[in-house]
């Protein structure tokens, strides 16, 4: 078997954090036995770009579980978790190509490892695997039956893809499913990134000034949760909606320009470029802490901090490069500006990755069924995916809820009944 990781012996340490994230995944276990069973993966080959943690490996063992064959890369060089990478490869039998700190030249040998001859399935995270296949690889795009998407910025990019006329094959926008982005993008980079940070840095969130970059659903979450430790928290948006949502949350909201003079700690969660640059970083405070969630690194324009520093110290502690400015403040970067709760911690809790893929998993089955109905064009999930999934979930939670009586669904499906 065909494989590119860091070091083979780690998979014992590998395999109990997939079986300790397995334990928080029910659904995803239940979706794995019945594959088991049924085998409606039998024979398909899918590549996956996806984050290499213990979480991807239980997504990687259920659809290994149906009959699938596997092959994975990382969807980002800081993210790996070596040891998952390991037990993928010695215990699973699954081939993994990722190791954490590639340069960006291995980062992409490894994407076209997991493309291989050619997959039918692809499962992507930040569109670089299908941008990859349909850059390099456009003869191989006519056999793949379907791609799906796990991150806000890899759709939009897949949609940018669709406008062109340039899409070749019909995409499923599982980041847009309601099992996904309301309790991932929310909770688990809510927690994560708050997680990445502390890790990094150890610092006391209560009665820290917190920016907040973005209010979609990962901003949204990181909010929340920073305001539960006690800081005090500041949005900035681009949005008119999203900023009044902010506001009536009880946030405070206003330009970069003005925030960047009053964050402790700063985090961007926006997919958007250049939110922090030269003209904040200038007049923040000394000490100030800047962090990004955002699926690449580019929200905080480390060019320009460079350019503005008279000395950068890499790794101060763990994760935390020091960046003296020339005015004498020192502001300290976190992860390089990647994915902080990937880089500095273990990306999401195991419970929420359940969700979203689970629905991952369930949707390479529809693709399966359904590949000779769909054209290049991104797709939503379907409605009984998403249903079936947190329906799955509130009942491994030991969560029951009411149904509807036959007058009730009546009484909704009607129009005559009024005041
Ligand atoms: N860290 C993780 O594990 C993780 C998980 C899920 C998604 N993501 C990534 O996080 C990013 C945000 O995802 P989301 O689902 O919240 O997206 P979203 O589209 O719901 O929200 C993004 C928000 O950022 C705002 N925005 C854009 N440019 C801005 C700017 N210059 N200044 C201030 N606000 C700006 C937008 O108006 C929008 O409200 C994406 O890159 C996504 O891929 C990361």
């Amino acid at each position: 078997m065909e494989f590119d990781i860091k070091d083979i012996k780690l998979a014992a340490e590998g395999r109990k954090e997939i079986e300790w994230a397995e334990r928080d995944m029910r659904v995803l276990g239940l979706i794995r036995e019945r594959f088991g069973k049924e085998k409606p993966l039998e024979g398909v080959k899918i590549a996956a770009c996806l984050h290499i943690t213990k979480e991807t490996a239980n997504l990687a063992r259920a659809l290994a579980a149906g009959g699938a064959e596997v092959r994975l890369s990382a969807s980002n060089p800081l993210s790996t978790q070596d040891e998952t990478a390991a037990s993928l490869v010695e215990n699973f039998k699954i081939a993994v190509f990722a190791k954490r700190g590639v340069d960006s030249e291995s980062y992409y040998q490894h994407i076209n490892s997991a493309i291989g001859e050619g997959p039918q399935i692809v499962i992507d995270d930040g569109a670089d695997l299908i941008s990859t296949l349909h850059e390099k690889h456009q003869q191989l795009c006519p056999h793949i039956w379907g791609g799906m998407e796990e991150t806000t910025t890899g759709l939009l990019r897949l949609r940018n893809m669709e406008r062109d006329g340039a899409l070749k094959f019909p995409i499923i926008a599982v980041n847009d499913a309601l099992s996904k982005y309301l309790f991932d993008n929310r909770y688990g980079t809510g927690q994560s990134t708050l997680e990445g940070i502390l890790r990094a840095t150890g610092v006391l969130f209560a009665g820290k000034t917190v920016v907040v970059a973005g209010y979609g659903w990962c901003g949204r979450g990181f909010a929340m949760r920073a305001e539960g430790m006690g800081a005090k928290v500041i949005v900035t948006e681009v949005n008119p909606i999203r900023a009044l949502e902010a506001a009536m949350d009880g946030y405070w909201v206003m330009p970069m320009t003005q925030a960047a003079a009053l964050g402790d700690i700063f985090c961007t969660l926006t997919g958007d470029i250049q939110v922090i640059g030269k003209e904040h970083f200038e007049v923040m405070k000394d000490g100030a802490i800047l962090a990004n969630s955002g699926h690449f690194d580019v929200e905080v324009d480390l060019v320009g901090l460079k350019e503005l520093a008279r000395e950068v110290k890499k790794g101060v502690r763990e994760n935390v490069d020091e960046y003296i400015l020339k005015n004498g403040r020192r502001l300290f970067v976190l992860g390089e500006g990647r994915l902080v709760n990937l880089v500095a911690a273990e990306g999401h809790p195991a419970s929420v990755m359940d969700m979203s893929f689970a629905t991952q998993a369930l949707t390479a089955e529809y693709v399966v069924k359904n590949r000779a109905r769909l054209s290049p064009r991104v797709y939503p999930v379907p409605q009984k995916i998403e249903e079936n999934v947190a329906r799955l979930k509130l009942e491994s939670m030991g969560i029951g809820i009411d149904s509807l009586s036959a007058s009730q669904a009546e009484y909704l499906a009607s129009w005559k009944s009024g005041t």
